[in-house]
């Protein structure tokens, strides 16, 4: 029996995540083309933008613009970030194919981050993923700090399911569980995945690793030994969360294809399109991104 899976499902969350924590604007014609070459680099989906206040992401504020002018690959699902009815009236104009709706698993993130509790968030989420359903859209849950917070300490795996319960009863067709900060250890995950998936089927889990601390393949690997098989990462390593100070980029979907591709594991991802892509946005913040798989690659240029 093979140890790992023979396909893994990757989400490009670079243009959104990625870039939501780059200080240096970076102009839309730019994102257009490098979305493009995201799209053209046989990754399956790709979350674009975010239609959050232009206040509190000033780097997405293109978002309508960017959603309007890339080139539509029908093998793509293009999903952006929808924090409220007005966020999703926005997206659903810029056109999308996926709603990603999201809030904290911790009551003083999720205050941080979309200014409201758990409980004023759930009727917000509740009617954006009703709306986005009936229009047809694909709709994921994001689950933010599912195993710490900065500001609580640890998040037990009974705060996580409270979160998911809600938004799966809502009808989210998947649900994304973030290291917000990056901080988790194997051990922890473990605990998580086996409250998680004692309770949903394991297709519904997608894992969102941040790299803060240089966890993330461990963690991967982790949770491939349990059965999931579907990944957030982030072109280059680019990102963070703003509201999450100190808190690393995504783990790099560079170096998540190095391990997966050497393991074996097919993802449909072109690795050296998604290196082009990576250099792309590297020449154009001026910086070298987190990826040491990059970094190999630009070593040898
Ligand atoms: P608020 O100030 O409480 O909003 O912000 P409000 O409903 O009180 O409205 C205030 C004003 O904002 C109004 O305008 C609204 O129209 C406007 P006014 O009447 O005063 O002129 N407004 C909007 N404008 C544009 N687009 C909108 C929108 N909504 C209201 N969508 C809000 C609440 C949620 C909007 C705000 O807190 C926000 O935008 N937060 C986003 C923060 C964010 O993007 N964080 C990073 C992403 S999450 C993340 O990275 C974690 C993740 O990767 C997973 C992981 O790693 O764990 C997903
Ligand atoms: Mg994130």
């Amino acid at each position: 029996m093979r140890r790992w899976p023979e396909f893994v499902q990757i989400k490009e969350v670079g243009p959104r995540d990625g870039l939501q924590n780059e200080t240096k604007r970076v102009s839309t014609a730019d994102k257009v083309n490098w979305i493009n070459m995201l799209s053209d680099s046989g990754v399956s989906e790709i979350e674009y933008s975010s239609f959050v206040h232009p206040k509190w992401i000033p780097q997405l504020s293109d978002a309508h613009e960017v959603g309007k002018k890339i080139k539509r690959n029908p093998d793509v699902r293009y999903s952006a970030l929808v924090p409220n009815m007005k966020g999703l009236k926005l997206a659903l104009e810029a056109g999308i194919d996926g709603a990603s709706v999201f809030m904290s698993a911790s009551e003083t993130h999720n205050k941080k981050n979309i200014n409201k509790s758990i409980s004023e968030t759930y009727p917000v989420l509740g009617e954006v993923i009703k709306e986005a359903k009936q229009a047809g859209k694909h709709v994921t849950g994001y689950v933010s700090t599912v195993f710490d917070c900065p500001d609580e300490g640890i998040i037990t795996p009974e705060q996580v399911i409270r979160v998911c319960d809600q938004l799966l009863a809502y009808g989210v067709d998947d649900l994304s569980l973030g290291d917000t900060i990056g901080s988790a250890v194997p051990s922890q995950v473990e605990e998580l995945l086996e409250a998680v998936l004692a309770r949903y089927p394991k297709e519904k889990i997608i894992m969102h690793y941040h790299d803060t601390r240089g966890m993330a393949i461990a963690n991967i690997m982790t949770s491939m030994e349990h059965g999931i098989t579907r990944f957030d990462s982030s072109v280059g390593g680019l990102g963070g969360c703003p509201y999450a100070p100190g808190a690393a980029g995504n783990v790099a979907t560079n170096d998540v294809l190095y391990l997966l591709h050497g393991l074996g594991t097919k993802t449909g991802i072109n690795e050296k399109k998604l290196q082009e892509a990576a250099l792309f946005m590297q020449n154009k913040l001026g910086k070298a991104l987190p990826s040491k798989s990059l970094a190999y690659v630009a070593a040898q240029r």
